[in-house]
């Protein structure tokens, strides 16, 4: 029944649903020098991952093409991050994100992942790129804590409240957001 229906859903130029699995608390890690690259077209539907991410993923490569990349979304990241994302690359902007991602399996890994749009020769958006690198866990400490509180602001407030604590700690901090992701990073 399930192959009829994926079938159909094929015919007609459709992918099917895939259903997210529960998380649980098991780490997927990789090594420093791995790059795991995906890229998406305007909307964040997946056009590219390479074997890296495919392997991390858990997902075949082809369950993760033409799919919107929020397949790889785990729960504990807050919306915000999505919003200041988006909002970075629409504007021609590259961003730098520590992104905690749900594995086919359940288990989650940390990326330090740095987004960027690709252009054509008349500087329109064409789509975007994803490179991803092993997160420094000192960084990574620190953002998890701030991911929390978020999280937990986002629940209470929705993301309006969220914004305005991240724009809040980023003030009293005295840095911008991408000063401040960078420095968790590489510093
Ligand atoms: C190039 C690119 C790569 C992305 N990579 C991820 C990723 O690895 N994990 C993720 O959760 N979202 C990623 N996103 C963001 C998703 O498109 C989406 O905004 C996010 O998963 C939140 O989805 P939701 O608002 O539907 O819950 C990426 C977006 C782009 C443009």
């Amino acid at each position: 029944m399930k192959l009829v229906f994926s079938n159909v859903l094929k015919k007609f130029g459709l992918k099917s649903m895939i259903r997210k699995p529960r998380p649980n608390d098991v780490e997927k890690t990789f090594s420093q020098g791995e790059i795991l690259v995906s890229k998406t077209d305007l909307k964040g539907v997946i056009t590219y991952a390479n074997a890296q991410f495919v392997d991390i993923s858990g997902y075949s490569q082809e369950d993760l093409l033409d799919h919107p990349h929020s397949i790889t979304r785990h729960p504990k990241m807050p919306k915000i991050i999505f919003k200041v994302l988006w909002e970075g690359i629409k504007s021609g902007k590259e961003v730098n994100a520590f992104v905690v991602n749900l594995a086919k399996g359940g288990e989650y890994y940390w990326v330090f992942a740095n987004v960027t749009p690709s252009f054509d020769a008349n500087n329109n958006i064409t789509g975007y790129h994803s490179t991803r690198r092993r997160p420094n866990r000192r960084g990574l400490n620190a953002i998890q804590s701030i991911y929390d509180k978020l999280r937990q602001h986002e629940i209470i407030g929705g993301i309006k409240e969220s914004e305005s604590v991240l724009k809040s700690f980023l003030e009293k901090e005295g840095v911008t957001y991408d000063k401040f992701i960078f420095d968790l990073q590489y510093s």
